[in-house]
């Protein structure tokens, strides 16, 4: 396999996946995901991050091209989670005398999954590294989103590898930078990147955001997605990170609901139709056994409302309610509108327990909860329609 110069002395080296369904065995990956690695050869050779073991032999492959007979001298790992370092214990028997670049956090982690503790080059923040015409200069940025997570900047290209801050799922699907693919297709997946992923973070990537306009910007090689190149979508990248760590939202509602025969979806339907009718545009509704949890995150990330409602099953929260709330939960969300509905049969459980989740979550709850007994009455419908009409005027 060939690798791709992206810019002079640089190579993309990295791989697609489109077979795993699942990132972390959680998150669905309907156009696959990439896991980028990258190659700058100077007076010295210098690998940023390497890939998921599945594909080793791909990998492999481009960088003994890129290296075009040369030996590897560095692996800088920004970031050690498996998706960039199963391929590790092949490299080390590749090229036996790398030395391995990364912080006291990495090298924890380096011995603790891969036994490796020889050749470390441990590096501070603000260190540098010289590597002829080229000078890396190492940021740590941890819990972006794990403790070891760093970034290295080339200073001679203005070149930031990022690690997996600024990345994105899907897949490429033969253009690498930004300059040879439509990005459109990416930024829904960037979101729904850094929701599932980094989203609990919000405050550890304000920091990295802060760290980085101090410096020049010309490329972003982050670990999953596109490169980077053109200044229009460099702004957007990390202003878009930016708005996701501030947990702030544009005008809409997400309402989610679960239903096992209908009459609770009835009140999800009752409710979307009110918030249309009181002007609202962006309304999205899932039904959480069907959409991917990941999804809604997503959305819950990229909108200011949330309306929650479920039957009561086993006088608890529908399950599949139940396991969306805990994914919400651990995620920090700040600075939310948040409506809830219920029903039950013969005691009701549901609407007390997202009230218990309304106190925990710190958002500002709007209106009255509704509640419904057995199936839609008009009891019920008005106040569907009054919890919708409280929403619409907060938003
Ligand atoms: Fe792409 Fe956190 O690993």
């Amino acid at each position: 396999m060939r690798a791709v110069e992206i810019k002079k002395d640089l190579f993309y080296v990295g791989v697609n996946d489109r077979t795993k369904h699942l990132f972390e065995t959680l998150w669905p990956l309907p156009q696959g995901v990439s896991y980028n690695s990258y190659l700058l050869v100077d007076e010295k050779t210098v690998l940023f991050d390497a890939v998921d073991i599945s594909y080793s032999d791909v990998f492999f492959s481009k960088l003994e091209n890129a290296l075009n007979g040369r030996t590897l001298d560095y692996l800088v790992i920004n970031h050690i989670e498996p998706d960039h370092s199963g391929s590790l214990s092949s490299l080390k028997t590749k090229y036996p005398h790398i030395e391995i670049v990364g912080n006291a956090r990495t090298a924890d982690m380096l011995k603790g999954y891969y036994g490796i503790t020889d050749n470390l080059k441990i590096v501070s923040d603000g260190d540098e590294l010289v590597l002829g015409k080229h000078k890396l200069h190492f940021y740590l940025i941890p819990m972006v989103h794990w403790p070891e997570t760093m970034a290295t900047y080339d200073s001679a290209d203005k070149t930031l590898f990022s690690g997996d801050a600024f990345g994105a799922f899907g897949a490429l699907d033969g253009g690498i930078t930004d300059a040879q693919l439509r990005p459109e297709k990416y930024w829904d997946e960037m979101i729904r990147y850094y929701s599932n992923i980094v989203g609990k973070y919000g405050s550890p990537v304000q920091k990295v955001v802060e760290k980085l306009s101090k410096i020049e910007i010309a490329t972003i090689c982050s670990t999953h997605g596109p490169v980077w190149t053109k200044k229009e979508n460099i702004t957007k990248v990390i202003a878009l990170y930016d708005k996701l760590s501030k947990y702030e939202a544009d005008h809409g509602v997400v309402i989610a609901y679960g239903s096992m025969y209908g009459h609770t979806e009835q009140m999800a339907e009752a409710i979307a139709s009110e918030l249309a009718a009181q002007g609202i545009k962006d309304i999205v509704v899932h039904n959480v056994s069907v959409s991917p949890h990941s999804n809604i995150i997503r959305d819950v990330f990229k909108y200011k409302g949330l309306i929650i409602g479920c039957p009561t099953y086993n006088n608890q929260l529908y399950p599949e309610m139940d396991s969306l709330l805990t994914k919400l939960a651990s995620r920090e969300i700040k600075n939310r509108y948040f409506g809830y509905f219920g029903s039950f049969t013969w005691a009701g459980a549901a609407v007390k327990r997202l009230a218990a989740f309304a106190e925990t979550s710190g958002w500002e709850v709007v209106g009255a909860p509704a509640e419904m007994k057995q199936s839609m009455d008009q009891k019920a419908y008005e106040a569907a329609i009054a919890l919708a009409q409280a929403m619409a005027a907060k938003i």
